[in-house]
């Protein structure tokens, strides 16, 4: 059986992934697997027809599709989104109706199942029939077991296909007329003066700790395009603030290209490339106080510039970038529909160390001028609080994540160890002296049955004993 491997990876043959299906070819040789270097190769798709009708006449002419990718930034990378995106521009997704298809991804296992998530809804968008997902640590397959896992993965997705094999869609197609999705807006919304006209959002009360504020505040609205529904959105948004709002539009930025995972910036920051996304992150978005992301979607994310974008954020490695910052969206498009996106973003926020301030789309055009000035003046007391919350789910497990990340690999990524190591980052339990002798001596003590007895009768008492004082106003 022929199958058309889509190969995510910048890195072509020298991809990790790609190792993985090498072996699949080596123990499964009954089977043509067709490797596609899709990003490695995605300027020339983009620019030469004849590469792109290679790969066309490639994928119509296999029974099954195997997604082979490393994850990035939540996703895959950006040059694997633009080719999603090119397919739908030319028309071609057809090709890929009624295919059997699985992914194979390769990452450090953060965020390994939005990325999943993201191609099998594409999947689904496609008609084809999607069997499921083999996520690996990258070097799993190096170990035995793992290896076995494999085999058994890409065993069911061949013989799914082979013998047709019914498969459930799990995604709702997107709402009709999307993507692209640009809803009638207001046009009084192209004129950020005329949101005085909007009703008001009711004031609460604002109950959040006040710092008195002298300088003024640095806000910066990084958006995709200045056109339609998000640029009127972005002009609506930033004409609520008394101060000048800086908006940087992706698509005037000069970037040379996708990250090529080469990892030099892992040493001292720097990237490879040298243009416009280093410049913004030192100049721009380092020093603000907020930063706003604006897109359309496209698909089931943003559009692939602002993937490349992120992408090349790597630069900064697994740093808390938005330490302290506020993060706020504002996105035209079926948002309420991509629950996955949603976590995406969300997650975004609060692994990068940002407050969360909240989320506006146009998806109730009539309410949308109104929310945006909610979200303005939310904006505004959360600066000048310099409000933060804790990290849930997301947030937590990510950042234990990058530490161990970190730790393990300080020899490449090198910046980023420094970074931890100077901001005490590194905050492995085992390093809390004074806990780690009194669990110690508790454990001595719960030999002995009275006292253990005592211990765990009054164990929601004990448990208390850090925060009643200041329910109790003791402290
Ligand atoms: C720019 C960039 C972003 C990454 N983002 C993630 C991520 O979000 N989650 C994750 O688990 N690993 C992430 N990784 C790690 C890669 O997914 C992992 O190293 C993968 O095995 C590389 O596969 P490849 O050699 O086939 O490209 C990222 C790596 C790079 C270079």
């Amino acid at each position: 059986m022929k199958i058309a491997v889509l190969s995510g990876s910048p890195k072509g043959e020298l991809s990790i992934t790609l190792q993985y299906v090498r072996y699949l070819e080596r123990i499964l040789p009954d089977h043509e697997w067709e490797i596609l270097h899709i990003s490695r190769d995605i300027q020339r798709l983009e620019k030469d027809p004849k590469a792109w009708q290679g790969v066309v006449n490639a994928i119509a002419a296999s029974k099954a599709v195997l997604w082979a990718s490393p994850v990035y930034y939540y996703l895959v990378p950006s040059q694997l989104k633009r080719f999603i995106e090119l397919a739908g521009e030319r028309g071609v997704t057809e090709i890929f109706r009624e295919k059997y298809a699985a992914v194979l991804l390769t990452s450090v296992h953060f965020f390994d199942n939005t990325a999943a998530e993201y191609l099998h809804g594409i999947c689904d968008d496609w008609g084809m029939a999607y069997t499921g997902e083999f996520l690996a640590e990258m070097n799993d397959l190096a170990r035995e077991e793992h290896r076995r896992n494999l085999l058994f993965f890409a065993g069911e997705f061949l013989r799914a296909a082979e013998t047709s094999v019914p498969v459930a869609r799990r995604y709702e197609p997107l709402p009709a007329g999307r993507p692209p999705c640009h809803h009638a807006f207001p046009g009084a919304l192209s004129n950020a003066d005329a949101l005085s006209q909007a009703d008001p959002p009711p004031q609460a009360s604002n109950t959040l700790p006040r710092a008195p504020r002298t300088e003024t505040r640095r806000i910066v609205i990084l958006t995709d395009g200045k056109e339609g529904n998000l640029g009127a959105m972005v002009d609506a948004f930033a004409g609520h603030f008394p101060e000048p709002v800086q908006i940087v539009d992706l698509q005037e930025l000069a970037i040379q290209g996708g990250c090529l995972g080469c990892l030099h910036c892992g040493y001292d920051n720097r990237c490879v490339y040298n243009d416009d996304v280093q410049r913004i992150l030192d100049t721009i978005v380092a020093p603000s106080d907020a930063v706003v992301f604006a897109g359309a979607i496209v698909d089931r994310f943003l559009s692939s510039r602002w993937k490349r974008y992120l992408d090349r954020s790597f630069v900064y490695g697994h740093i808390k970038g938005y330490e302290g910052k506020q993060i706020a969206y504002i996105i035209s498009g079926p948002l309420r529909a991509l629950p996955n996106l949603q976590i995406i973003l969300e997650a975004y926020a609060q692994v990068s160390g940002g407050h969360h301030v909240g989320i506006v789309t146009d998806e109730e055009p009539e309410r949308a001028a109104a929310l945006l000035v909610a979200l303005a003046e939310r904006m505004i007391r959360s600066i000048d609080a310099r409000a933060q919350a804790p990290a849930p789910f997301w947030g937590t497990g990510g950042r234990l994540i990058f530490r161990d990340l970190v730790y393990r690999l300080r020899g490449i990524f090198a910046a980023d160890h420094r970074f931890f190591r100077r901001n005490g980052l590194y905050d492995y339990p085992h390093k809390e002296l004074g806990n780690r002798s009194f669990q110690a001596f508790l454990s001595f003590l719960s030999l002995f049955p009275p006292v253990r007895k005592n211990l765990y009768g009054r164990m929601k008492e004990n448990m208390l004993m850090s925060i009643k004082p200041y329910a109790d106003g003791k402290e």
